[in-house]
């Protein structure tokens, strides 16, 4: 199952992903996780890519083009992927076309998270991360089970993303209208659209997402097969008589 989470900064489509990952299997794949890492890693991909996120712009088409395309070659994606800040211009949604159809895969769930924005920039100023898994949190909707400890690896140490201020909240959310919510005609217009209520609790937009899943994707033009051509019976010692 391949399927593109979207949304503006803050909907929970990290949050869903995960979830969807634990539960139906296809690999999450953040491009925002993955820029993180090389920044961490201090490559010139993550040095050339930081002062950019930090100011909530978006990297350059052709770096996160050729991240996704390598990373989609990987085999753990044969049991499926979940697009996650990917594609978000339409630039990189046209290249996803032609590197899917290069490799003979197809998407089958394009699900958007529909939010009411007033309400993002608490999302986004609450959220925090365990610094040793990853797992995340936020001050007022999603906290540790224990002050201070994370519930899956009992790590006591968290961090907070230099992006998740107000001030960059403001470029994030200019930057998904000019240039990710383009996309949207597009892909509602495929028949793999679904959307969900973003602004619903976490368990409640999963079970949205759930019940997107649960439906057999669309037949496309491409995938109806071509009649069968029955040869005909012939005549054996078998059948003979029969
Ligand atoms: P990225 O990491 O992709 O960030 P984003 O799209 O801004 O999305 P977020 O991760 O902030 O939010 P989310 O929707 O995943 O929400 P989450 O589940 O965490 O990108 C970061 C940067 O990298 C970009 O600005 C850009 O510079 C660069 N980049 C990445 N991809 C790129 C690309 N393709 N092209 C160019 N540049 C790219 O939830 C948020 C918080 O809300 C959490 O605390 C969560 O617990 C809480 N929450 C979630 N759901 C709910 C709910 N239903 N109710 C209440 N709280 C909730």
């Amino acid at each position: 199952m391949n399927i593109i989470l979207l949304g503006p900064p803050g909907a929970g489509k990290g949050t869903q992903a995960k979830r969807i990952e634990e539960r139906h299997g296809p690999v999450q794949l953040s491009t925002g996780d993955m820029l993180r890492s090389a920044i961490r890693a201090g490559s010139p991909l993550g040095q050339r890519a930081k002062p950019i996120m930090d100011a909530g712009k978006l990297v350059p088409d052709e770096i996160l083009i050729d991240m996704i395309a390598e990373r989609i070659a990987l085999p753990d994606c044969a049991r499926g992927f979940i697009l996650d800040g990917f594609p978000r211009t339409v630039v990189q949604a046209e290249a996803l076309d032609h590197m899917l159809a290069r490799i003979g895969k197809k998407l089958d769930h394009v699900i958007e998270m529909r939010v009411d924005e007033a309400a993002l920039v608490e999302r986004i100023t609450g959220r925090f991360t365990c610094a040793k898994c990853g797992t995340g949190y936020h001050d007022r909707y999603k906290q540790p089970k224990v002050q201070g400890v994370c519930d899956v690896c009992g790590a006591k140490e968290f961090t907070r993303r230099a992006d998740d201020t107000a001030e960059a909240m403001k470029t994030r959310l200019a930057a998904y209208h000019a240039q990710t919510a383009p996309i949207l005609p597009y892909y509602r217009s495929t028949g793999l659209y679904s959307a969900v209520d973003g602004m619903a609790e976490i368990d409640e937009v999963t079970r949205q997402i759930d019940a997107v899943l649960a439906k057999p994707p669309p037949v496309r033009l491409g995938d109806i097969p071509k009649p069968i051509k029955v040869a005909p019976r012939r005549r054996t010692e078998e059948t003979e008589g029969a």
